[in-house]
This record gives structure tokens, C-alpha cells and sequence, in this order.
């Protein structure tokens, strides 16, 4: 089943094209046909942070064309689409609009189906593009720009949420860090690399006690804000101390939480995932508890829409699909979702 999927809820314009094998497999074959994403950077780098109006005027720019260049790379006509995926929350209202009202009207056009997806069960299952298998019950880390969330994943469609973040998101607080350390926008690469030539061990930072599964970061970053005041240590090691302090309260709650709930196998997504301390520390940390660390490679770690058409194009599958009223909505928690599951 031929399956376009469409991401616009935050500063990237993403289209995918997918072959979803048709059945009831627990892990049905997936194969990506093509998978475009252009990012917005470039407008939002002079502000430090996503301004949503630019966001969404960039998004009706160039959604028609990169759906054209999708099918074209993918070697399909639109003929042979079966349904559309797109997501519809949570997400910049104005930019969800955009992907939601063309998803809307070309599906009308074609006669297919659309379903509207959840950003976050996007990112839940984006290590699915690329590892044939992820035996459940897994342990999902989702860590991004707007959410850092626990959830057990029971099977596909049913995730329960464990905890998260109380204030700033891991890659927010990357994002903050690097804006006081006036690096550039967006943070989280460029501390990553700067880390690279740093000391972890030259700074220690304050470690937030909290609660088994729940986060935050905010703290780290006023404790960065008052190290830069300091003047005494170098843009290197504060780009190290810091990003290790993150990736030590990520890998540890996490590996218990896997450890809690009996799960075999971790997962670890959103743009964060990309980071290579974390990525290098989840996976040693996973193997020294007798676990499996799955993580995409960083293309399927940050927004994309080859995560939403996966998502989308399964609930398809089974026969769903949503009525043309469905609205974008700014704030829907993936929590209260999974929670009444
Ligand atoms: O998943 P994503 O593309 O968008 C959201 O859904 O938020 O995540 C973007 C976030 C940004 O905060 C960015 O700084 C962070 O992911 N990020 C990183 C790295 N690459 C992207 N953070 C740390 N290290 C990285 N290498
Ligand atoms: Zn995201």
C-alpha cells in the first residue's frame, strides 16, 4: 500500500512516500520511496528560536512542490497513492494547518482516505524505518525540541506514559544553553560538536532530584547562565559538562525505567537521539543491563515524514481513517491519549 505522509507542525516542511506491505504482521515490511525534508533554519536562526507565523508561511510555500518532488523521486504517480498520513497535533496551530487543509484537499481530489497522526507516536515509531524488529514490550525515550517523555510501548498503537519533563525539554535546554553561549540556532548539533573538545569532567552540574521518571532541565540551564557570568571556563567544557549532565539523567532513568517494566529493549527518538554522547552512553548503558538500544539513524531522529506515514499508513492498514472536520490542535498531550488507553 502506497502511503504519503506529511509533517508541518513545527520548522520543517517534511514529505514521505512509503510501500507499507499489506497484512496484520506485527512488523509489517516497510520500504521508504523517498523521504524530503527542508528545513526552516535559515528564517528562524536570526530570532534564536521558531517564530510561528514565518513557520507557517514557509510551509505553504513550498508544500505543494516537495509533494510533486516526493512522488517523482519515489517513481509514483498520484494514482497509486492509497491513503494520506499527516499530522495534526501537537504542534505550532498555524503550521499543523497548513500540512492538515492540503493533506484534506488532496485526498478529496485523489478519493483516498486520510488519517490525522499524532506527532509524538511519529517519533515513538521512527526506529521502525529502520530496524526490521523491535520486540514489545519496549521502553520508548522520546527526547526533542518540545518533549523529553517516558513511555512503555506495549505493542503498536498502545503506549502508556511513564513520566516526563517539568519545565524545558532536553533539546529546548540545548537550545537555551547555546543561545546564552551565543553559538547559533538550533543548539543542539553545535554543542555536540563543541563538546567533542571539551572535559566532561571539568564542571559538575547540579543534579535535579526528582521523582523515578520525571525530568528537568531548566535548572542546568540557569546553573550555565551563572558559569558564563563566572567567566572562568571555556565555551568547550561548558558545552561538555552540560551535554554529559543531560545525557547521564536521560540514560539513567531510562535504563531503570527498562529495568522497571521488564523491557528487553529500549528505544530512543526525537532530534536529541542524534546526539552522540547520548547515543554512544544509551547504547554501552543497555548492553551492561542486558538490554538492546534500538536507534534510528539520525534522518529518522528529527522531524520527518516518513515516521507519520508509518504511523498513519498502519492504523490505515486496519481499516481507520478520520472525517474531513478533524482539526489541528496545538497542545493534545500524548499522555492524556496514552493514558486512557
Ligand atoms: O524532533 P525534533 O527535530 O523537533 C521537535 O519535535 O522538537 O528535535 C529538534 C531538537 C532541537 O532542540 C535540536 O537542538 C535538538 O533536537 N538536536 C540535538 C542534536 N540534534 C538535534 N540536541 C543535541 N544534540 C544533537 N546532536
Ligand atoms: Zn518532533
Amino acid at each position: 500500500m502506497i502511503i504519503l505522509g506529511i509533517e508541518t507542525s513545527c520548522d520543517e516542511t517534511a514529505v514521505a512516500v512509503l510501500d507499507i506491505e499489506n497484512g496484520k504482521k506485527i512488523f509489517p515490511k516497510t520500504k521508504i520511496l523517498s523521504s524530503l525534508i527542508a528545513s526552516q533554519h535559515d528564517i528562524h536562526g536570526p530570532y534564536g528560536g521558531i517564530f510561528p507565523e514565518l513557520a507557517s508561511r514557509r510551509h505553504i510555500e513550498v508544500i505543494r512542490p516537495m509533494v510533486e518532488d516526493a512522488l517523482k523521486e519515489a517513481k509514483v504517480s498520484s494514482e497509486k497513492l492509497a491513503g494520506i498520513a499527516v499530522t495534526n497535533s501537537p504542534g505550532l496551530v498555524g503550521a499543523l494547518l497548513v500540512g492538515l487543509s492540503f493533506a484534506k484537499s488532496y485526498a478529496m481530489g485523489l478519493g483516498i482516505p486520510f488519517i490525522g497522526v499524532n506527532h509524538l507516536e511519529g517519533h515513538l515509531n521512527a526506529p521502525l524505518l529502520a530496524h526490521d524488529k523491535i520486540p514489545y514490550p519496549h521502553l520508548g525515550l522520546i527526547v526533542s525540541g518540545g518533549h523529553t517523555a517516558l513511555y512503555l510501548v506495549k505493542k503498536f498503537g498502545e503506549y502508556r506514559y511513564l513520566g516526563g519533563t517539568r519545565d524545558d525539554a532536553a533539546g529546548e535546554a540545548f537550545d537555551k544553553v547555546a543561545k546564552l553561549l551565543n553559538l547559533g540556532y538550533p543548539g543542539g548539533p553545535i554543542v555536540d560538536k563543541r563538546a567533542k573538545e571539551g572535559d566532561v569532567k571539568s564542571i559538575k552540574f547540579p543534579k535535579p532530584k526528582l521523582p523515578s521518571y520525571e525530568f528537568s532541565f531548566s535548572g542546568l540551564k540557569t546553573f550555565t547562565r551563572q558559569l558564563i557570568e563566572k567567566n572562568t571556563q571555556t565555551t568547550e567544557n561548558i558545552c561538555a559538562s552540560f551535554q554529559e549532565s543531560v545525557v547521564d539523567i536521560l540514560v539513567e532513568k531510562t535504563i531503570a525505567a527498562a529495568k522497571a517494566y521488564r523491557c528487553p529493549s529500549i528505544v530512543l527518538t526525537g532530534g536529541v537521539a542524534c546526539n552522540s554522547r547520548l547515543r554512544t552512553k544509551m547504547t554501552e548503558a543497555a548492553i551492561k543491563a542486558k538490554k538492546k538500544a534500538y536507534i534510528a539513524p539520525p534522518v529518522y531522529c528529527t522531524d520527518n515524514a516518513a515516521m507519520i506515514g508509518y504511523v498513519g499508513g498502519r492504523y490505515l492498514l486496519q481499516g481507520q481513517s478520520s472525517p474531513l472536520t478533524l482539526n489541528a490542535v496545538a497542545n493534545v498531550s500524548f499522555t492524556n491519549m496514552a493514558q486512557t488507553n
